[in-house]
C-alpha cells in the first residue's frame, strides 16, 4: 500500500496554490488579529502592547509610516485611517526613500513600520533611524522576534499565521485591521472620536470576516474577469481616497503575479495625461466604493468609458444599479462603513490577481525575480 505524500501538499490544505489558501484564512486572520484587542463588551479597543503612557500618546505630533511593497500599501491606508480618527498628520513613505530625504524625525514623531517579515532591510533601516534622531518607533509585523520586533519600542503582532506565497494577501489585510485597532486607539486616547463611534467602528470590524466569507463565495465570477483580463497586455485601476490606496495594491498584486503590465491612478489625475493611453477595449478597474467620493469617481468612468475602456466596476452593494449604467461589469462588495471597505475591496482584486496568473500558466507561488523577505538594500 502507497500513498504519495508529500509535505508541500499536506500544507496547502487542498487548495491548489498557497495563495489561493491565504485568501482563504482571511476571515480567520481578520478574527485572530483582533482577538484579545477589543474590550469584553464589544465596544472599545485595548492595546496592551501599546506602553506608551496616555500623556506621551497625546504629545505625538506627526506620525511617519514606512514600509515595502505590499506593506507600504497598507500603510497608505495607515495614512487615511490615522489622520481621520486620531487627526494627527501622517506621512507614508516608501523606506528605501526614506532615510535619503532627511525626513524631519523629531521625538514627538511616532514612526510605525510595517513589515510581514520583521526582516526586509530598508524597512530596518529606517527603524533605526527613526530610533538614532530619538523618535519612538512602532512596528507592525506578522512574525514574532524578527529584527524590527525586537528593534521596535512598541509591537503589534498582526496574527495572520505564516505566509508563503510571495505575493502577500492575509498579511496586508491583516495590517489593516492593525491599523483600525491602531487608530480607534489613538483616537480613544486623544479624544479625537467618542465613545459611540470607537463602539460603531469596533462592530461594523466585528462583521469584515462574514463579509469576506460571502466575497468568496463569489469567487468564479472573478475567475471569469480575470481570465478575460488575462489576455491584455496593459489596464488601469483608478481610485479615490482608499480607493485610491486599495487600487495601488490590486495593480501590483496582478504585476507580481501574472506580468500583467497595469498602472494605478488617482482617478482625478487620469485627465492629466494617463487619459492618452485609454484607448478602444482597455481595461478599467475602478474601486468605487465611498460615497464621498462617489459622483466624482462616476465622471472619472464615464471619461474613460468614453474612449472606449472596458470598465469593471467594485461597488457597495445596493449600488449596483445606478453604477450600472456607466460600466460593462459590475462587482458588488458588502456594505461598511467607508473607512473599512479597503478589508473587503482589496480580496476581489486579489483573486483576480491569482486567476489571472493561473490563466497565463504562472508559477502563481513563486513569481520570477521576486523574493518573498528582501533583505538586501
Ligand atoms: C518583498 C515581497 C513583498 C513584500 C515586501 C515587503 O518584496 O515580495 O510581497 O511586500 O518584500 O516585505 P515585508 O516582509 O517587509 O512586509
Amino acid at each position: 500500500f502507497h500513498v504519495d505524500w508529500d509535505l508541500e501538499t499536506a500544507e496547502k490544505a487542498g487548495f491548489d496554490h498557497f495563495m489561493l489558501k491565504e485568501i482563504y484564512e482571511q476571515p480567520k486572520a481578520y478574527r485572530n488579529t483582533m482577538m484579545g484587542r477589543i474590550t469584553d463588551d464589544g465596544k472599545s479597543v485595548v492595546l496592551k502592547e501599546i506602553g506608551m503612557t496616555a500623556e506621551q500618546i497625546r504629545g505625538i505630533r506627526k506620525v511617519h509610516i514606512v514600509a515595502c511593497g505590499t506593506a507600504f500599501h497598507a500603510g497608505l491606508v495607515g495614512k487615511s485611517v490615522i489622520e481621520n480618527l486620531a487627526r494627527i498628520p501622517v506621512e507614508t513613505d516608501v523606506a528605501s526613500e526614506y532615510r535619503y530625504r532627511s525626513p524631519i524625525i523629531t521625538p514627538d514623531t511616532l514612526v510605525i513600520v510595517v513589515s510581514q517579515s520583521g526582516e526586509t532591510a530598508d524597512t530596518l533601516a529606517a527603524l533605526r533611524e527613526a530610533k538614532r534622531c530619538g523618535a519612538r518607533v512602532l512596528a507592525i509585523t506578522n512574525v514574532v522576534g524578527s529584527s524590527v520586533a525586537r528593534e521596535a519600542d512598541d509591537v503589534m503582532i498582526t496574527q495572520a499565521g505564516p505566509e508563503i506565497a510571495v505575493a502577500s494577501t492575509k498579511a496586508y489585510t491583516s495590517q489593516l485591521i492593525a491599523f483600525y485597532l491602531l487608530g480607534l486607539f489613538l483616537a480613544d486616547t486623544i479624544g479625537t472620536r467618542d465613545a459611540a463611534y470607537v463602539s460603531e467602528v469596533v462592530a461594523a470590524m466585528g462583521e469584515l470576516p462574514e463579509q469576506v466569507e460571502r466575497i468568496l463565495e463569489h469567487a468564479e465570477v472573478l475567475k471569469q474577469v480575470a481570465e478575460s483580463l488575462s489576455k491584455h497586455n496593459n489596464l488601469f485601476f483608478i481610485g479615490r481616497g482608499v480607493d485610491f490606496a486599495v487600487a495601488q495594491e490590486g495593480s501590483l498584486k496582478l504585476k507580481e503575479i501574472s506580468y500583467i503590465h497595469s498602472e494605478a491612478y488617482a482617478a482625478g489625475e487620469l485627465k492629466h495625461g494617463t487619459l492618452a493611453l485609454i484607448e478602444e477595449g482597455i481595461p478599467v478597474i475602478s474601486v468605487i466604493t465611498q460615497e464621498d467620493l462617489y459622483e466624482k469617481t462616476l465622471s472619472n468612468i464615464k471619461e474613460v468609458k468614453a474612449r472606449g475602456a472596458h470598465v469593471l466596476a467594485l461597488v457597495n452593494e445596493g449600488q449596483e444599479e445606478e453604477v450600472g449604467k456607466s460600466v460593462d461589469e459590475l462587482f458588488a462588495i458588502p456594505k461598511t462603513l467607508p473607512l473599512l471597505a479597503p478589508a473587503l475591496s482589496v480580496v476581489p482584486l486579489q483573486l483576480i490577481a491569482y486567476f489571472a496568473s493561473l490563466a497565463r500558466g504562472n508559477d502563481v507561488d513563486k513569481p520570477r525575480n521576486l523574493a518573498k523577505s528582501v533583505t538586501v538594500e
